[in-house]
């Protein structure tokens, strides 16, 4: 319950510097069921880079938000692919989320999440940010996810959400985030 309420910080209405590292440490706690292995699975690996970062002004429950968003999405993707391979073809090829942070200069981080899961069709490419897109069956999925999450990074924070993917080897997404908000 400690970890739901740091993460969703729903008292805080505003911009507040804040440990990147702890959100995505947070997300991850809270999804770390989906990450234990199955007897159709091993284990998903979560390799972090974490690299020094200064406490960056965002609204943090916001945040934390995409993070979860983008982190659900990857397991999701890994578990898609996962569905069609073998345990031992798992064994052979773990499942992993790898997340990546550093500092571009004195101004602007950047946080990678990428996972060698499903990917993303060429041909449904552009519409991951639509409202409502989505791939994943009645009742999973309600295709608001990347809407919101795009919608947060650019509108509330000027931030930069981009993404890379190539069918059959995995997705990463990008966030580029000023240290500062521009009031
Ligand atoms: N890491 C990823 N790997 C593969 N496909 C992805 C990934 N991230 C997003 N997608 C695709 O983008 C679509 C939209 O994602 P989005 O998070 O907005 O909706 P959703 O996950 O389907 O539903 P929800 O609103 O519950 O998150 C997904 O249905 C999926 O097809
Ligand atoms: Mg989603």
């Amino acid at each position: 319950m400690l970890s739901l309420r740091n993460f969703s910080r729903l008292d805080e209405s505003e911009y507040k510097a804040v440990d990147i590292h702890e959100g995505i440490d947070n997300s991850l706690m809270i999804l770390q069921d989906r990450l234990k292995a199955t007897d159709k699975s091993p284990e998903i690996q979560i390799i972090k880079d974490y690299n020094n970062l200064c406490n960056v002004e965002c609204y943090a429950g916001q945040i934390n938000q995409v993070f979860m968003n983008i982190l659900v999405n990857a397991l999701d993707a890994l578990e898609e692919l996962n569905a069609k391979r073998t345990y031992q073809e798992i064994w052979d090829n773990p499942s992993s989320i790898t997340i990546r942070t550093s500092a571009i200069d004195s101004q602007w981080v950047k946080i990678s999440i990428t996972d060698n899961g499903s990917g993303i069709p060429k041909s449904i490419q552009k519409q991951i940010f639509n409202p409502f897109f989505t791939t994943k069956p009645v009742g999973k999925g309600t295709g608001m996810g990347m809407a919101i999450s795009y919608q947060i990074i650019t509108e509330k924070h000027g931030s930069k959400l981009e993404f890379a993917s190539t069918p059959g080897k995995g997705t990463e997404f990008v966030i580029q985030i000023p240290i500062q908000q521009q009031v």
